[in-house]
């Protein structure tokens, strides 16, 4: 019988209540979240720390599992009553037998644009219109919603106009419960335990505000619209999944008006502005070349993973307090992926063989490396200065590439044309790059 060993700092999920502790032992309820401490002084326990009531005591092991990553699931959905475009009947026949509070929410046939609640009460289905006006749903024009998930999360708390409260989902065949497997992870977080502070950048999808969780700093994207959310899912599935110094942390999410992502808080922000606002005589080389070293190490755990960052650029490396360089956004860029949509892609970041065949690849992600190192030794300038999208598409494809930038060491440079390397095969690993700049580090720390 083999005993897994846990190293400090592991979070592991409470597999039962434990309410009434002996001297020394850790008081806590199925479903919490503990952190290990250290080896306890007997076999099988534990020191552990309550991440929600920061008490430390002992934990058996065995009460105790570790928190999972989440199985990168298309079918995960955080709107699993949703059925898309089906008939009134169909929607009567899926909520057999009727059962007070099961519904299900449909596409409007006769109303495009609108929606359908079907809700079980008293042994029939009573169909709710949801009317779609001014980027709202309302069902009795006294209260409105951003999306779905919030009406229903109102619904399944307030009978409001409507003949009984929500209470079971009917799921739709062949999609799972986000919200469920993320609770089961471990991931789900508690939204009264977050104190929402001011914003700290505008993300694409809404604003990114930093906070605080149970006493840490962190930075919160809220993303509202039902689509995007489920999108972000992917992104949120595929953090659960890596731990790594150099990439930026997923402290969990919260299901509550859409879609919260919590992340650990990067206090220097975003590498672009930090190299810009400080410049030269405030960050030496030697600095730059850690923060490619760092950014290299994320990417080639991510690679040893078998993920595509897709969106490498210093605009999605972030910044610690104590000048660690960590990547970002990693994930998201996959969503999209099937979809062919070259119009999305960051052209002055992506090589070629993405941009026309859309061949996307840890070879790919080597490019836009090639294309941050730049952006790290010219302080943060946009690459291709001066050059339109479309000349820049047609020159490197020509063969065209970015000069040094200034006082870039030649050994550097060197490094940055071999991630553009026109046959992908040809440009090294993020392991070999690791290699190099290591010596690279160790030259510039003997100066
Ligand atoms: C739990 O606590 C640990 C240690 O303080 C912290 O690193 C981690 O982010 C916390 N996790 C959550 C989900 O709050
Ligand atoms: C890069 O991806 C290719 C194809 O998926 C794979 O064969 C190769 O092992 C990967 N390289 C590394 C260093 O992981």
């Amino acid at each position: 019988f083999l005993q897994k060993v846990w190293a400090p700092g592991t979070q592991c999920i409470a597999k039962c209540d434990h309410t009434k502790p002996k001297k020394q032992e850790l008081s806590f309820r199925k479903g919490d979240i503990l952190t290990i401490v250290c080896d306890g002084e007997s076999k099988g326990a534990y020191k552990a720390k309550h991440n929600k009531t920061g008490e430390e005591g002992l934990v058996s092991a065995s009460s105790v599992r570790e928190r999972e990553a989440i199985r990168i699931d298309p079918k995960l959905s955080l709107m699993p009553w949703f059925h898309g475009k089906i008939s009134g009947q169909d929607a009567v026949q899926l909520l057999q037998p009727p059962e007070d509070g099961l519904f299900l929410v449909r596409e409007s046939i006769r109303h495009p644009g609108d929606y359908v609640l079907c809700v079980c009460f008293q042994k029939e289905v009573i169909h709710y219109r949801v009317i779609y006006q001014e980027n709202q749903l309302t069902i009795d024009e006294a209260i409105s919603f951003h999306n779905l998930i919030d009406m229903i999360e109102y619904y399944m708390k307030n009978k409001g106009a409507i003949c009984t409260i929500l209470s079971k989902p009917k799921r739709k065949a062949g999609t799972k419960s986000a919200e469920e497997e993320l609770s089961k992870g471990g991931w789900l977080l508690d939204m009264h335990l977050l104190k929402l502070g001011d914003a700290i950048g505008e993300g694409e999808f809404g604003a990114v505000l930093q906070g605080e969780y149970m006493g840490q700093k962190v930075a919160v994207k809220n993303i509202k619209c039902d689509v995007t959310a489920q999108a972000f899912l992917a992104e949120t599935t595929v953090m659960t999944k890596v731990q790594h110094k150099n990439l930026v942390r997923l402290l969990g999410v919260i299901l509550n008006n859409g879609l919260y992502i919590v992340t650990e808080f990067m206090a220097k922000g975003n590498l672009v502005n930090h190299l810009r606002t400080r410049g030269r005589s405030v960050i030496t080389v030697h600095h730059l070349i850690q923060f490619a070293f760092d950014v290299c190490e994320g990417m080639e755990y991510l690679e040893s993973k078998k993920l595509v960052h897709r969106d490498l650029a210093a605009r999605n490396i972030l910044v610690s307090e104590d000048n660690v360089a960590k990547v970002s956004d990693f994930g998201l860029a996959k969503v999209d992926l099937k979809k062919n949509d070259n119009a999305k892609l960051p052209v002055k970041w992506t090589a070629p063989e993405a941009l026309k065949q859309n061949k996307l690849s840890n070879k790919s992600d080597v490019w836009s490396y090639g294309i941050l190192l730049w952006e790290i030794f010219s302080y943060g300038r946009t690459p291709y200065p001066k050059m339109s999208l479309k000349d820049v598409t047609e020159q490197v494809e020509k063969g065209y590439r970015m000069a040094s930038p200034e006082e870039c060491p030649p050994s550097i440079y060197v490094l940055m044309k071999s991630c553009w390397e026109a046959d992908p095969g040809k440009r090294p690993s993020f392991k070999k790059l690791k290699e190099k700049l290591e010596k690279e580090l160790r030259t510039a720390g003997s100066l």
